[in-house]
């Protein structure tokens, strides 16, 4: 569904339309403690399979279920499963059934973006926690589904953002708590990231992941960089996003991409790309920061998700990961090398070699995998809930609204109802171990 509006006054009423509660808080509400987790699986191909080794990885767990339409998907996954020693896991044909197993603790969600809320949303009915992977919606008004649907059924909704526990953002999030780039007044966030060919391809995400390229023109992709800013900005403890702009470039790229290494009878030839290869957008906090987040999966041009953080003393900026502190030689950066034993979070300390063992982007799938599990066996809330799942994703529909009224600028939903100014301590994983 498009939630642009016939012109820009009719978007505005739609974005600031705040549905009524079905359930008080689920900010700070804890696991129910379990000391075996176990999961069912609905996605296993590129990142589902991958997903689940790593939670095979982490000690307490079992995949108890596994739901995926191609068989050869969902075959792969049971043997390699069995192969580690486990107990069959039951396989599943619809994801519904997988839902409502009583053998099922916890629904993790590595499908297609556009099935995402609908599956947490039902997962949490039936009773089940629900992990989703990123975006965990696409339009304002799932964001405000699974947000009700997590309050009514006192189920959480996590979204698996990687990315924030990377070793690089977990040990600049210790640097920020420890006051060493002073006060936070601005963050850079982006997924560039070169997926052409994957996008043109005839299998895995090249089957559903170009389509909102032809209907969108936004951020598709808005929470990899954003997720470990919005923790070194404390947002939904004590700050939280106001209002975005966004604009976007002209789109190029994938067409000419395509054009030039497709055959001239591939059915791909006859799609227009309707989304801008670079969109840039300006978002800004309660407490006066702001946030500029890219998006472009088309461009010729190595891997960043930008993570810079800046406050009055002194700056981090990633790709190559680098500070300059106040009183620093002036234009000269030095490496966070420098610093990293000094200020390495407690879940790398913990659990660092085991991630570096079992890999995923460096450990970071890992070590989110491994809290994560830790929160449910421990019985602690989980380190993000339905309000970040919500709030991170919510840059991809509003990008799409602000790009089509002239870079309108739109105010971001308080997903938190107002809790943000009432949660208090720190975004976790503050307090990790
Ligand atoms: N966090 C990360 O680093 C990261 C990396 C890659 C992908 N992802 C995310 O993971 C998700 C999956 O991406 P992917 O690259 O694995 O795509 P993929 O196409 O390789 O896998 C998707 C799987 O979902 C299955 N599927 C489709 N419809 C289904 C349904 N109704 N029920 C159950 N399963 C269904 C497909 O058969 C396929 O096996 C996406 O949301 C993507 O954004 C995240």
């Amino acid at each position: 569904m498009s939630e642009i509006g016939a012109n820009a006054e009719e978007a505005l009423a739609y974005v600031r339309a705040i549905p009524a509660a079905k359930g008080r808080t689920m900010m700070g509400v804890p696991f129910e403690k379990r000391d075996r987790v176990r999961f069912g699986f609905v996605g296993v191909g590129g990142r589902g399979f991958h997903q689940m080794k790593t939670i095979m990885a982490v000690e307490g767990t079992q995949i108890a279920a596994i739901s995926d339409p191609v068989e050869a998907n969902a075959l792969r996954a049971k043997e390699t499963v069995e192969k580690a020693g486990q107990a069959a896991p039951a396989l599943e044909t619809d994801w519904r059934k997988l839902c409502a197993r009583e053998d099922v603790d916890f629904v993790f969600i590595c499908s297609p973006w556009d099935l995402h809320a609908d599956q947490a949303i039902y997962a949490m009915h039936c009773g089940k926690h629900a992990g989703v992977e990123v975006p965990a919606a696409c339009t304002l008004a799932d964001c405000w589904r699974l947000v009700d649907a997590s309050e009514h059924t006192r189920r959480h909704c996590v979204i698996l953002e990687n990315c924030c526990y990377g070793d690089n953002e977990l040990t600049v999030l210790t640097m920020v708590r420890a006051g060493l780039f002073g006060t936070i007044t601005h963050g850079e966030a982006a997924y560039i990231h070169d997926l052409r060919k994957g996008l043109l391809a005839d299998t895995g995400g090249g089957l559903w992941r170009r389509e909102p390229h032809k209907t969108r023109n936004g951020n598709l992709y808005p929470t990899h960089g954003l997720g470990p800013v919005a923790w070194y900005m404390n947002i939904h403890h004590g700050d939280r996003f106001t209002k975005m702009v966004s604009m976007s470039s002209l789109s190029a790229a994938l067409q000419e991409y395509r054009d030039a290494n497709l055959p001239a009878d591939s059915l791909q030839r006859n799609e227009k790309y309707s989304c801008g290869d670079m969109n840039s957008s300006l978002i800004q906090t309660a407490q006066g920061r702001t946030i500029l987040l890219q998006h472009d999966v088309v461009t010729p041009r190595p891997y960043t998700r930008l993570n810079l953080i800046a406050g009055s003393k002194g700056t981090f900026s990633d790709y190559p990961p680098r500070i300059f502190l106040d009183g620093q030689k002036e234009h000269e950066w030095k490496p966070l090398d420098e610093l990293k034993a000094q200020y390495a979070h407690p879940l790398w300390k913990e659990a660092g070699e085991l991630a570096i063992k079992n890999g995923g982007h460096g450990g970071m799938d890992f070590i989110m995998n491994y809290r994560l599990v830790q929160t449910i066996r421990r019985g602690l809330p989980p380190d993000v809930n339905v309000y970040d799942a919500a709030a991170w994703s919510a840059p991809g529909p509003l990008s799409d609204i602000s790009v089509a009224w002239d870079s309108l600028s739109v105010p971001f939903p308080d997903f938190t109802r107002g809790h943000w100014q009432t949660a208090g301590g720190l975004a976790p994983p503050a307090t990790a171990t």
